[in-house]
C-alpha cells in the first residue's frame, strides 16, 4: 500500500473561510498533498493578501458570502470556470459570538445559523451539482466539539455545529450514490483568532489545558492529516462520519 492514495495532485480544493485561521492552515496542508487549492473569504482585501503570499506562487481565489444563494452560485460558477471542476469542498467559513443566552439578539443566533449551516448548504448543494454530474468529489465540513456537547455563553454556536454534523451525515447518505463521499472534522480547543480572548484568560487557559488530556491547545496545521485522509482516495469508504481532532477532549470525563 503506497502513500499515493494520499496524493491530491490533479485535484482541485476549494476552502471556504480560507483567508486565515484553521481554513489558511487546511488550504497550505492541501496544497502540500498536490491539490490545486482556492482560497476563500467574504473579505476581498484579506482573500488577495492571502492569496499573494500562499505557499509562494498566487493561488487563486474568491470572493462571496456564503450564505448568500445568489453569490454562492455565481462564486462556484466562476470558480469552475477560470480552473475547471472542484474535487474537493472544504466547508469551513465561520464566525463565534459569546454571551448570556437569555441576552443574545435573534440577528447574531440568525448570523451564526446562515454561515455555519446554511452555508455549508448552499456551498455543498451547489457544488455537490458537479460532483454528481461528474460522478465523484470530496466533501468536508467543519464541525466541532461543540457538534457533540455543550460549552456556556456559545448556545447559538452549538446549535449551528450540532446540525452541522446531521447536515454531513444526511448528505453524506443522500450523495454516496454517486461517489461523493460527505465527512466533518470536529476540531478540539486550537490556537486561531476566534479564539483570542479564551487564550489570553488565564483562567479559561488553565481550565482548558487540564479539561484536555494532552493537556495544551491543538495547532492549526494539526488538522492537516485528518483533511488530507478525507480528500484523498484513502476515505473513498468512509462517508458520513465526523473525525475528531481534540487531543481526547470527548474521550475524557
Ligand atoms: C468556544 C470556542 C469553541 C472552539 C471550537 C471547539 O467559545 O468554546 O470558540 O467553540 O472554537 O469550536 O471545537
Amino acid at each position: 500500500m503506497s502513500l499515493e492514495l494520499f496524493n491530491l495532485a490533479g485535484k482541485r480544493a476549494l476552502i471556504t473561510g480560507s483567508s486565515s485561521g484553521l481554513g489558511h492552515a487546511i488550504a497550505t496542508g492541501l496544497a502540500a498533498a498536490g491539490a490545486e487549492v482556492v482560497l476563500h473569504g467574504r473579505d476581498a482585501g484579506r482573500v488577495s493578501a492571502a492569496a499573494e503570499g500562499f505557499g509562494g506562487a498566487a493561488a487563486q481565489s474568491v470572493v462571496f458570502d456564503v450564505s448568500d444563494k445568489a453569490a454562492v452560485e455565481a462564486g462556484i460558477a466562476q470558480v469552475e470556470a477560470d480552473g475547471g471542476p472542484i474535487d474537493i469542498l472544504f466547508n469551513n467559513a465561520g464566525v463565534q459570538h459569546r454571551g448570556p443566552l437569555q441576552d443574545f439578539e435573534l440577528e447574531m443566533w440568525e448570523q451564526m445559523l446562515a454561515t455555519h449551516l446554511t452555508g455549508a448548504f448552499l456551498v455543498g448543494r451547489t457544488v455537490a451539482r458537479g460532483m454528481v454530474a461528474r460522478r465523484g468529489g470530496k466533501i468536508i465540513n467543519m464541525c466541532s466539539l461543540m457538534s457533540e456537547v455543550g460549552r456556556k455563553t456559545i448556545v447559538p454556536y452549538t446549535a449551528a455545529k450540532g446540525g452541522l454534523k446531521q447536515l454531513t451525515k444526511g448528505m453524506a447518505v443522500e450523495l454516496a450514490e454517486h461517489d461523493v463521499q460527505v465527512n466533518g472534522i470536529g476540531p478540539g480547543y486550537f490556537l486561531t483568532k476566534l479564539n483570542t480572548a479564551l487564550a489570553e484568560d488565564p483562567v479559561f487557559d488553565d481550565w482548558l489545558k487540564k479539561r484536555t488530556p494532552a493537556g495544551r491547545w491543538g495547532q492549526p496545521e494539526e488538522l492537516v492529516g485528518a483533511a488530507i485522509f478525507l480528500a484523498s482516495a484513502a476515505s473513498n469508504f468512509v462517508t458520513g462520519q465526523i473525525i475528531y481532532v481534540d487531543g481526547g477532549v470527548l474521550a475524557s470525563i
